[in-house]
């Protein structure tokens, strides 16, 4: 398997859902320095990358991939540097493909080469996506891809750097029917040390209705692959949109606090310059945090479902476990369940610590609590011996 070089959810910003292809390195830059500045890089969002569009669309007379000059006047290396200097690891985007979603060149036939570039740009994290790649002959349209990624992770091992790979393949294979995309899952673990899922999640042109659909489709989806994750293994449902337009507070908690739960990796991806505070806190809070990157390493689980609500548990280290309450229906509605149905062993009574709003309270057994719409009250369960 490849090596696991992220033992906690990566965590991180990328410009993909708020920027698309309209990037540069001032994009770049004054992202990673808002994001050193607010704090959010001391709390562990400590990978910037840099996704489809940096590319000039040839590549040079030796093959090697060229930075879009306009784009990024001083190359790749330079944003790598100046991310190193910032304290930060530096993200950069191919595609295993003949051409790049946005149709910049692939890195088909150049995996080598490619990655020993990426390596000498000290590159930390590779997102490698999954378009344009024609199905070989002879093979089926998995084996195509299960062997491009599979070389793709042998040629960055090579390198002999530690690159952190985000595999995009799972994406590709969602209508395909579930025997198959669960093949793909799981070879994705053995490759790589993430794997995107489910679909894209709306980009900020999107309207805040469909922002949310989006956020309650990526959730469902990635609830469902809790059994293919293993601590260092992790199912990635895509950007969290904390800071976009149209969003309520409540909708960007609930995001933040089911991602959390489920242990997914943390990516922002929004235009962090000018993110409002309380999209910030968000984003910033440290006992969510924990959750997400609790060192057990566990995906948690739906215990209870029912109409327009969902009941999470996800373990964590020392006994604690985090529960969390989502109604994604339209309306308030109380929510209940119990301790034990959330998977805590026996005990006199129970912490409850609500995370989102610091205040705790305490239950011999029973967990029920008024939720507004789109709301998702999120609890440390704490038993008490
Ligand atoms: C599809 C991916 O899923 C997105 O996150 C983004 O990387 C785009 N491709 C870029 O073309």
């Amino acid at each position: 398997a490849y090596p696991n070089l992220a033992p906690k959810p990566p965590m991180g910003w990328n410009n993909w859902s708020y920027y698309m292809c309209d990037i540069n390195e001032k994009v770049i830059l004054g992202n990673a320095r808002a994001l050193v500045k607010s704090g959010l890089a001391a709390k562990g969002y400590d990978t910037v990358t840099v996704d489809d569009c940096w590319m000039s669309k040839q590549r040079d007379a030796r093959g090697n991939l060229v930075p879009d000059p306009a784009r990024f006047p001083r190359g790749m290396a330079y944003v790598g540097r100046e991310l190193h200097r910032m304290g930060l690891k530096f993200g950069i985007y191919e595609d295993v493909g003949n051409l790049t979603c946005e149709k910049y060149p692939g890195s088909f036939g150049h995996y080598q080469q490619d990655a020993d570039l990426f390596a000498k740009w000290k590159v930390d994290y590779l997102k490698m996506d999954g378009c344009n790649l024609s199905t070989a002959p002879g093979k089926t349209k998995e084996r195509t891809y299960h062997d491009a990624y599979r070389a793709v992770s042998r040629a960055l091992r090579n390198t002999g750097r530690d690159i952190v790979f985000s595999v995009s393949a799972p994406a590709y294979f969602q209508y395909d029917g579930d025997q198959v995309w669960h093949q793909v899952i799981r070879w994705s673990s053995q490759v790589g040390n993430l794997w995107r899922e489910g679909r894209d999640i709306a980009v900020e042109k999107h309207s805040g209705a469909k922002k949310w659909s989006s956020i309650k489709y990526n959730y469902a989806y990635n609830a469902k692959l809790a059994p293919f994750q293993r601590p260092g293994r992790w199912n990635d449902p895509d950007f969290l949109l904390a800071g976009d337009s149209g969003l309520s507070t409540r909708q960007m908690q609930s995001q933040m606090s089911l991602w959390a739960v489920m242990a997914a990796p943390l990516i922002s991806s929004t235009d962090l310059t000018k993110i409002s505070p309380a999209a910030l806190k968000v984003l910033g809070n440290r006992d969510i945090i924990a959750v997400d990157q609790d060192p057990k390493g566990v995906q948690g689980r739906v215990v209870q479902q029912g109409t327009g609500y969902d009941v999470l548990s996800k373990p964590l280290q020392g006994g604690d476990h985090a529960v969390a309450l989502f109604n994604s229906g339209d309306s308030a509605q109380t929510l209940t369940t119990t301790a034990k149905a959330a998977g805590l062993p026996q005990a006199r009574a129970y912490e409850l610590r609500d995370l989102n709003t610091g205040r705790t309270t305490r239950t011999a057994g029973k967990i029920s609590v008024r939720v507004p719409a789109h709301a998702t009250v999120l609890y440390r369960v704490h038993p008490r011996r």
